[in-house]
């Protein structure tokens, strides 16, 4: 049920794509010209490269309670779609809401990794792969967020196809407080883009106290901007 509703949202999106030999190694539409759309008065420091994916993603944001009862982020996982295709379309604008809804919904037995596990197998070019934390690949400790298109679509068994970036600017969502940040990071290590961003999100934000020792993850979404591929 879960696999068959994600399927028809990745196929309904594949639909409108017009993939072309050319552009099979990136996105399946062109979208090098594309920009982030903000609202008045507010944005992240502009981007330095052209658009190489653009994503709609859900998952969890994770997060454990310090000694002082406030929840930290400590990770987040969550499976990509590609909605290169949908950009210039009225659907683009919002189609967080709409994938919000459907994973706000589901019951908490369907985790980000059940999502991930069911389209494992799906040969749909319309997933492009999964963020998750690593380790720091610089010092060796802490977590980094980690972008991973090695499995899936175009990018199947091209090593290479990973980035892990750290933030370099965010501002608060501009829809409020219970979405998370937006935000603007930079690669590390990889090649599958030179620059993130994190925005239009729903979500993820975690309880404003808790018992120290507890953990818990938030639902979130959000589009993905991967930016300068070098693959
Ligand atoms: C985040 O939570 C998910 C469960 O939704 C888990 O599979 C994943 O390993 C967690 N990652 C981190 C870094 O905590």
């Amino acid at each position: 049920m879960l696999a068959t509703t994600l399927i028809s949202l990745a196929l309904a999106s594949c639909a409108l794509a017009a993939p072309s030999v050319e552009s099979k190694k990136r996105a399946s539409c062109d979208i090098s010209k594309a920009t982030i759309a903000y609202p008045q008065g507010q944005s992240l420091p502009a981007p330095t490269h052209t658009p190489s994916y653009i994503a709609i993603a859900l998952g969890t944001q994770n997060y454990t309670c310090s000694s002082a009862g406030t929840y930290t982020n400590v990770g987040a996982l969550a499976e990509l779609f590609d909605i290169a295709c949908l950009y210039n379309t009225p659907v683009f604008a919002n189609i967080q809401d709409s994938v919000y809804d459907l994973w706000k919904f589901m019951p908490p037995a369907i985790s980000a990794q059940s999502v991930i596990t069911s389209l494992h197998g799906s040969s749909s070019p319309a997933i492009l792969g999964q963020h998750y934390y690593v380790t720091n690949p610089v010092t060796g400790t802490g977590a980094s967020p980690k972008w991973d298109f090695t499995s899936q679509g175009a990018t199947k068994g091209n090593v290479d196809a990973y980035v892990v970036a750290a933030k370099s600017a965010g501002i608060t969502a501009p829809t409020g407080k219970q979405d998370v940040d937006w935000v603007q990071l930079k690669a590390v290590t990889g090649k599958l883009a030179a620059e993130i961003y994190r925005v239009d999100t729903r979500g993820g934000q975690p309880p404003a106290t808790c018992t120290p020792g507890e953990s818990t993850v938030v639902k979130y979404v959000a589009k993905y901007w991967l930016l300068g591929s070098s693959l």
